[in-house]
């Protein structure tokens, strides 16, 4: 269902409509989750879909008593509770066997074949994902509840935390059983852990130290609606208890979960053999860093269900399935020095230099200390043994140091710095963080500043990366700020030793498109301390433009939705700085000039008719316009036209416009939409 541009007024509609109207709402968003969180596959602008969400709001706001139990909008977050209530599994949640060896896996399969006298058994393998494990059930087609494994009989209930997982149907396929409890495994996919660790780290608040713990962490928590704010997903892998139904094997099962609407991953394979699920073992480890989300490992289960009977369990685990783990992702090696690093912000970060050590097949010789409390509380010296971790494409930390040496052979601990040890400014301590004074007097820190506004995220300069920076600064290219950068010529780049002819062409034409980036980006690479990306897009989408941004008091700030008083402060005190304004003021003067970025998609779906001519724009601009932003621009007006904007001296659409009830718009009313759906003005 495409949703029409304004729905009908509600005063106007009788109770019969309006239950109708929630129904097919719910239906259309219920789809379309379905389309989006489980097939990957979405057939509707994200503005569009917004529309259907809000008009089911609004309507279940007016009248309580039509919202059901499965409806979509109660995936942002119930009532908070006070405790969590412990709930009984439809069935035991088993766990499994697991090994590391192939030669186990080898054993494993002797074992049934033994068993089961056969001389081959087949297999399903599975990526082992790296959440936590959840049960679901569902009543009549509709998610009743959920909870987590716990000890495997009893779990705690988490019905509201996970009714906010968009991949979590909350109401099944017309085909699905009327009582069916399924296993899943919830997890939080890589980029979303890291996107939440960054925005946290720019909070000052702590960061979870891989997306398993953040996952767990949240999933407990006892508000659902901060449970809503966090990117989680899960996949179903196993039926637990059902009504009606009987499977022959895993694969009917699988197949059967998919049908009914569950998420369920795309790499479960038959494996008809334990070469087969070996060689699927190689293959999965070496996809291990493509994927979206963690995995440690692949279980291998028999696809036979009678087989599986047969074999039966141990006490807690099948006989029938094994994890067959990764190599893991942590190493033993020795500390050959601790220094202490500058970043672009000022933080001074003890960094651990190692003896080079392979860690899951990328050698790490630097992992990070976090900062001095964590340093302390580790106790790290030079020359101690430590083990160090590499979790996804997370920097390599030093979990812990594994010494028993005799103290009196133990190096010094590393001090506290008293000055900064690029620039020799004093530093201040903020909480657990040590920080230069320097500002941009600092090295580390100017360099810092401008592989900031150079990165992808930022003004995306193409083949300005942190080694051309840094010969930049020791060839005096740039001494001062950012805004040297548009200083550059080409002259002047062909005397250094990396450039020829075409790279410096390319690299002056990079800096040169990068004055016209959008403000979002822009306000993000300013580098300005807690407005990481997401932040800057809030910060674009309320000001529009950087100068008011830049003269706007904690008080104003602080009301927008997001903006908390630390952020607010920290945004204040950056454009308080002369120093900044006037680095501001130089890029402005180079000519850069940041765009406030229209929203493409803004008016998907949306048919307009235009009528007389518009102030601000010729008929040949305001039809790409309109196009680029998703609208169909028709000559003559139809029922399908959603709305007719009249101009000077409008024709004869007008009145067909009224005759047949579309919805009419003034110049000034059709650039207000502009400005409020688009951002532009
Ligand atoms: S099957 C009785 N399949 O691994 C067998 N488990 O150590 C039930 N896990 O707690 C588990 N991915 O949470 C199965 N594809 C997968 C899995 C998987 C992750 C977790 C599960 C369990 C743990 C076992």
């Amino acid at each position: 269902m495409e949703p029409p541009f304004s729905f009908p007024d509600l005063e106007k509609m009788n109770r019969r409509e309006i239950k109708a109207e929630a129904r097919a709402l719910r239906e259309a968003i219920h789809y379309h989750d379905h389309r989006y969180y489980v097939l990957d596959a979405p057939v509707i602008a994200d503005e569009a879909y917004d529309r259907l969400f809000r008009r089911l709001t609004e309507i279940e706001e007016r009248f309580p008593e039509l919202v059901t139990i499965d409806t979509p909008t109660r995936r942002v977050g119930g009532e908070p509770l006070d405790e969590l209530d412990r709930v009984e599994h439809a069935r035991p949640m088993l766990s499994l066997d697991s090994t590391t060896e192939r030669e186990k896996v080898l054993d494993f399969d002797d074992f049934i074949r033994r068993n089961l006298g056969v001389d081959r058994v087949a297999f399903i393998c599975e990526p082992k994902f790296d959440g936590l494990s959840v049960e679901l059930v569902y009543r009549d087609g509709r998610f009743e509840s959920g909870s987590t494994r716990g000890n495997g009989l009893l779990g705690e209930e988490i019905t509201e935390n996970l009714r906010t997982i968009r991949s979590i149907p909350l109401r099944l396929r017309p085909e699905a059983p009327t009582y069916l409890s399924v296993r899943g495994e919830v997890f939080m996919p890589k980029d979303g852990f890291q996107a939440m660790n960054r925005e946290r780290l720019e909070r000052g608040e702590e960061t979870f130290a891989n997306p398993r713990n953040a996952a767990a962490g949240t999933l407990r928590r006892l508000d659902p609606t901060i449970v809503a704010g966090r990117p989680l997903s899960a996949f179903v892998f196993d039926v637990l208890s059902i009504e009606g139904f009987a499977f022959d094997t895993h694969a009917e099962v699988i197949d059967a979960l998919r049908a009914w609407g569950f998420r369920v991953n795309e790499r479960v394979a038959a494996c008809p053999s334990i070469e087969e699920a070996i060689a699927y073992h190689v293959k999965m480890e070496t996809e291990r860093d493509t994927l979206p989300y963690e995995i440690d490992g692949v279980v291998v289960k028999v696809d036979n269900l009678r087989f599986r009977e047969t074999l039966g369990e141990k006490e807690r685990s099948p006989r029938w399935a094994i994890a067959f783990k990764f190599e893991p992702r942590h190493e033993v090696t020795r500390v050959a020095d601790i220094v202490v690093q500058v970043g672009r912000t000022g933080v001074l970060t003890p960094v651990a230099l190692l003896e080079p050590v392979s860690v899951g097949g990328v050698t790490i010789s630097r992992a990070t200390l976090h900062n001095f409390d964590e340093l302390a509380r580790k106790d790290v010296r030079r020359g101690d043994t430590v083990r160090v971790a590499r979790a996804g494409d997370v920097i390599p930390h030093v979990v812990e140091r594994l010494d028993d040496r005799d103290e009196s052979l133990r190096e010094p601990p590393l001090e506290l710095p008293n000055a900064c040890p690029v620039c020799a400014s004093e530093v201040v301590r903020e909480g657990a963080y040590v920080r230069c004074t320097g500002g941009l007097a600092c090295r580390a820190q100017l360099l810092g500043s401008i592989i900031h506004y150079a990165s992808k995220g930022g003004m995306d300069i193409e083949g300005l990366g942190s080694k051309t920076v840094r010969m930049f600064l020791e060839k005096g290219v740039i001494r001062e700020s950012v805004a040297d950068l548009y200083t550059i010529r080409k002259e002047g780049l062909l005397d250094l030793e990396r450039f020829a002819e075409k790279s410096a062409d390319n690299l002056v034409a990079a800096i040169e498109a990068s004055k016209r980036r959008s403000l979002h980006r822009f306000i993000y690479a300013l580098g300005i301390p807690l407005v990481g990306e997401h932040m800057a897009r809030v910060l674009a989408d309320r000001y529009g433009a950087l100068p008011p941004l830049v003269d706007a008091e904690c008080e104003e700030l602080e009301a927008i939705h997001e903006v908390g008083p630390e952020v607010a402060e920290s945004i204040r005190r950056f454009f308080g700085s002369e120093s900044n304004r006037r680095i501001i003021e130089k890029l402005y003067a180079s000519g850069v000039e940041p765009v406030a970025e229209a929203r493409t998609g803004a008016f998907e779906g949306v048919r307009i008719v235009f009528t007389g001519g518009l102030g601000r724009y010729s008929r040949g601009e305001i039809k790409p316009l309109m196009e680029g932003l998703g609208a169909a621009v028709a000559p003559s007006v139809s029922e399908e036209t959603d709305f007719v904007v009249t101009g000077e001296k409008p024709g004869s659409k007008l009145e067909q416009a009224r005759k047949k009830g579309v919805t009419i718009l003034s110049e000034e009313e059709f650039y207000r939409l502009l400005a409020e759906k688009a951002g532009i003005s």
